[in-house]
């Protein structure tokens, strides 16, 4: 099976990513769009995106000329007759899909590989509407496909032995990491990502943190390459919500129902970058100025006191213990049952020191703006980006991180996926720092479920209950899971 030319059909965001890495990779590639105004704006993306690598220096001006001359634009889909591989990228709605399958099916030479970038639709029922289903995968590229180096290769229970195996290796080809997997909504880098993203909406619904903290807290303190508004405006607030609709409708259960603040925002057309505004418009400010209320009296308790004290003197702030303004509680849990117990309970803020940069600092529903004012400034003297949240169980990183983690157990533990693909697919499809093994061996089984045992205990949500893998392996005293 020799891929040579290659048909990319919907030149949006992702289809022009798709055809450009095609074109870098020295293939021949078909573009089509619907009509010329859609073939313009894709040619712009084009040209944009192997501009900005000039201008970078990553290309010479000769091979983004190359690169560009490779790429042929048409509105016709008959264009395509002589194409190899075809993939599409239109909208996200079942029956276009469909009805440009059965298309392809009847202008493309019977050997050609139909392929769909579907973030969450079923591969299945698209092949199933052409008369070649055998040849129908699932090629799911990651946003901004040139950068992402992960493919998705998702194959039916119909897909012609050869035909995963020759796809893979063309993705070898483009420079991309083939991981191959089953038709199941989301695959797996959607499955596990858009809940949390999802999440990340719900809890600033929730007014458990705003939009700026949040990112902050997953970004900085986490060390992911974005948070998870950022990424919800890159991939695009219409797209989430279509997986997430999808999620919903296989697994019923109301945390995959999207968040209603996206349906707003993309009711609103606000979709994120494409359309200039989603969760960020112009404006990109962080809250900062430090220093606004001290000098602070403050006390600082719990576990781990004496590295932030030892922080705050370095910077010349001593506590001052008896009449503090600010009481500083470490914990990795609500703190209001020990803010009941001081004298001013207005006083208390939680702190939950994320990596070495980040600080979550939980405001219980007695404590008073000036206490929680003054507790930023302190994490700013002390070195420490604050991240302000209410005092619920998780807090902001925790009740994000542990879900997904727990999530990519039970997927695992379904059989759907290996470790390996999983941990590999979430570091080179969103640049992930590890994988979700990986974060959790390093974190701990057993932290990781007992703070899911703490968010479900709050929460009451069935799937923050640790699986049962998790909560096996930590009662046999495990730190690692085992590799099958
Ligand atoms: N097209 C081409 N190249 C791009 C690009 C784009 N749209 N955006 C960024 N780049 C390149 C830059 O040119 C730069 O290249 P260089 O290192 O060779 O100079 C490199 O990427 C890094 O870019 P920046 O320095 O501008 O910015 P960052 O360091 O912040 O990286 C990022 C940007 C690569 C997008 C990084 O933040 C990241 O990895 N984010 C996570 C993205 C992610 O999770 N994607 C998956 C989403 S899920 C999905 O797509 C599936 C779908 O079905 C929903």
């Amino acid at each position: 099976m020799a891929f040579e030319r290659v048909g990319v059909v919907g030149l949006g965001t992702m289809g022009a990513g798709i055809a450009e890495v095609f074109a870098r990779a020295g293939l021949r590639v078909i573009g089509v769009e619907a009509d010329a105004e859609m073939l313009a704006r894709g040619r712009g993306l084009l040209e944009r995106s192997t501009g900005r690598a000039v201008d970078k220096g990553k290309l010479t001006g000769a091979e983004r000329d190359e690169i560009l001359g490779r790429v042929t634009l048409t509105t016709s889909r008959a264009d395509l007759r002589d194409a190899d591989l075809v993939i599409e990228a239109i909208p996200e709605i079942l029956d276009y899909k469909v009805s440009l399958f059965e298309d392809l099916d009847g202008i493309c030479k019977p050997e050609t590989v139909l392929a769909t970038n579907t973030s969450s639709l079923s591969v299945t029922a698209i092949a199933a509407a052409t008369g070649r289903p055998g040849r129908v995968v699932g090629l799911h590229f990651f946003n901004p496909a040139p950068v992402m180096r992960l493919v998705e290769v998702v194959s039916t229970v119909v897909t012609e032995p050869g035909v995963v195996g020759a796809v893979s290796e063309l993705a070898g080809r483009l420079g991309k990491t083939a991981v191959t997997v089953g038709d199941r909504a989301g695959f797996v880098v959607n499955r596990l990502l858009l809940p949390y993203l999802n999440h990340a909406v719900a809890l600033m619904e929730q007014g458990v943190a705003g939009r700026d903290d949040i990112d902050l807290a997953m970004k900085v303190g986490v060390g992911l390459p974005m948070g998870p508004f950022t990424l919800l405006d890159l991939i695009g607030l219409d797209t989430s919500y279509e997986v997430m609709e999808v999620l919903f409708d296989e697994t019923r259960e109301r945390r995959h129902a999207p968040s209603p603040l996206l349906r707003e925002l993309v009711t609103a057309g606000l979709l994120g970058r494409k359309s200039g505004r989603g969760f960020y418009g112009e404006e990109r400010a962080h809250p900062s100025g430090a220093g606004r209320s001290l000098p602070i009296a403050f006390d600082v308790a719990g576990p781990g006191s004496e590295e932030l004290v030892a922080r705050l003197a370095a910077a010349g702030f001593e506590r001052s213990g008896e009449g503090a303004d600010v009481v500083l509680r470490l914990a990795d849990r609500p703190v209001v049952e020990h803010a009941v117990r001081l004298r001013d309970p207005a006083t208390m803020v939680g702190v939950h020191l994320v990596g070495d940069q980040v600080a979550e600092l939980a405001s219980t529903a007695l404590t008073s703006d000036a206490a929680a004012d003054a507790a930023a400034d302190l994490m700013k003297v002390a070195g420490l980006s604050p991240v302000s949240c209410k005092d619920r169980a998780g807090f902001v990183v925790d009740a994000l991180l542990y879900p997904y983690l727990n999530d990519a157990v039970r997927m695992h533990d379904a059989g759907y996926a290996s470790i390996d693909d999983i941990d590999a697919a979430m570091r080179l499809g969103c640049g992930y720092p590890a994988g979700p093994f990986q974060t959790l061996e390093s974190l701990g089984l057993a932290r990781v479920r007992d703070g899911l045992r703490a968010l479900y205990a709050e929460y009451r949500e069935p799937a923050f209950a640790p699986a049962p893998l998790l909560d096996q392996l930590v009662t046999a005293g495990a730190s690692e899971f085992p590799r099958r």
